[in-house]
């Protein structure tokens, strides 16, 4: 049987050690131990500022956190199952050092306020570590792309060669989707930066708080205007996991390349060791383990963000004990990103390109065949015609294991006597490239106007 509980006046009998265990949450939940304490900090210096608490109680209060936060640095601080989670340990903690006096804290309070507070402050705190290391990534695609603009590759739809692009492009593509996962962390902000906290259980209270103040103080933009919204409210929770999803996603798309094109039958990049690992068992193997590590976690923060929605689906007002589900997956999504994008950044910033390999996928091969059909377009013939035209040239061309530069003069000018001999320049893939010069198109112009424009971009 347990001890009696915070909150254990109206209860005549007591819960099995085992139950208590089921319903606590002090397990994971005292990861939110330095927000717990600042909240409270924040809210008994409003109590004091509009008298609620007497100056002497105040004080003694505030001393007692201060207390407890340096034995939580200090790694101090004991944790009980039977305080449930970490507002009743710290309470009960509180307690302890400066005796009842400590009970005056909860004041206009309710711990359902006071856990969206903390978690709001948990996310907060996070968000800006989450958006330096996403830009850390930008800034290293960004220099990799400078020194890979003219590198020459294949580039792919259906994962069937297309048309031959700029490495730095492909680069400069994953900066892009990198750019709007910044943008869609800095908004998660707005709805983060709003303080619960003296909305009470679920009504408000009597007494004259100042939550402004309170907000003032916890460095908050806004407070919550609604009671009942601001202790039910996780949309910041999913927000962000909607975010991490989508940042792991992308994440993942680039990892499923690497793993590809490190790939003997590709050979287009080469990892270091530092970022892969051997076999037990076949001592040839080098395995990109953290490309497909980093693939393989987006599927477990996808989960966090199923679990809260379905968590959320239906929850009637105002404050449920479903939403103590809240905090683990979140926690741990925060514990997956940060590595994830650190060692994905390491990873990218030491591939070695082979560049030989690419440009040589781009010439045997037959994405040069729009370059043909453009080029007898601009020679007069309709494109649909010279479309045809050159389908049979590549049909040939299989047949007889030819490739477009292959063919002679004089097979050209049966087609077109327009023909001349610079459709031989027209079909090398450096030139297919160059002179895709159209905005946003792979030409070494457009990709230097998009890096010249990030690098604006990151210093701001
Ligand atoms: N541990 C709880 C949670 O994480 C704190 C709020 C409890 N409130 C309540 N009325 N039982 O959600």
């Amino acid at each position: 049987m347990s001890t009696k509980k915070l909150w254990g006046g109206r209860f005549q009998a007591q819960a099995e050690t085992w139950v208590d265990e089921f319903g606590a949450s002090i397990s994971f939940d005292q990861l939110m131990a330095d927000e717990d304490i600042e909240g409270s900090l924040a809210h008994v210096k409003m109590l004091k500022k509009t008298k609620i608490l007497t100056e002497t109680d105040s004080n003694k209060i505030i001393a007692g956190l201060e207390e407890l936060q340096q034995e939580l640095h200090d790694g101090k601080l004991k944790f009980t199952v039977e305080n449930e989670d970490i507002h009743m340990n710290i309470e009960s903690i509180l307690t302890q050092k400066i005796g009842p006096v400590a009970g005056k804290l909860h004041t206009g309070r309710s711990r359902n306020d006071q856990v969206a507070t903390d978690f709001h402050l948990y996310v907060k705190n996070r968000l800006p570590k989450i958006i330096t290391e996403i830009k850390t990534i930008q800034k290293t695609l960004v220099t990799l792309a400078e020194d890979n603009v003219e590198t020459i590759m294949p580039g792919y739809t259906h994962l069937q060669h297309a048309q031959p692009i700029s490495y730095g492009h492909y680069l400069m593509a994953y900066y892009a989707m990198l750019k709007r996962d910044v943008e869609r962390f800095e908004f998660n902000m707005k709805h983060t930066d709003i303080l619960p906290l003296g909305a009470a259980a679920l009504a408000g209270t009597t007494f004259p708080i100042d939550r402004n103040y309170t907000a003032q103080e916890l460095g908050f933009n806004e407070v919550y205007t609604n009671s009942l919204d601001a202790v039910s409210d996780r949309d910041f929770v999913l927000e962000f996991l909607s975010n991490a999803s989508i940042l792991m996603m992308h994440l993942s798309r680039f990892c499923e390349e690497i793993s590809m094109w490190v790939s003997y039958e590709f050979d287009y990049l080469e990892l270091s060791d530092k970022y892969t690992t051997g076999s037990s068992i076949m001592p040839q193997k080098k395995n990109p383990d953290m490309a497909e590590l980093i693939r393989g976690k987006s599927g477990r923060v996808y989960g966090h963000l199923m679990g809260l929605l379905s968590t959320m689906k239906s929850l009637p007002l105002a404050y449920n004990k479903d939403l103590q589900e809240d905090k683990e997956g979140t926690f741990d999504t925060v514990k997956t990103l940060l590595p994830a994008l650190r060692v994905f950044n390491g990873m990218i910033a030491t591939i070695k390109v082979h560049n030989d390999k690419m440009y040589h996928a781009t010439e045997n091969d037959f994405s040069n065949a729009t370059e043909l059909a453009d080029y007898l377009a601009t020679k007069g013939i309709p494109f649909r015609e010279a479309h045809g035209i050159v389908g049979q040239l590549v049909l040939k061309g299989i047949e007889t294991h030819h490739n477009l530069q292959d063919i002679t003069m004089e097979e050209f000018k049966q087609i077109s006597p327009l023909i001349e001999e610079d459709v031989y320049n027209v079909l090398k893939p450096e030139v297919a490239v160059e002179r895709r010069n159209s905005l946003g198109g792979t030409g070494f112009k457009q990709v230097k106007i998009q890096i010249e424009q990030a690098k604006i971009d990151l210093a701001n």
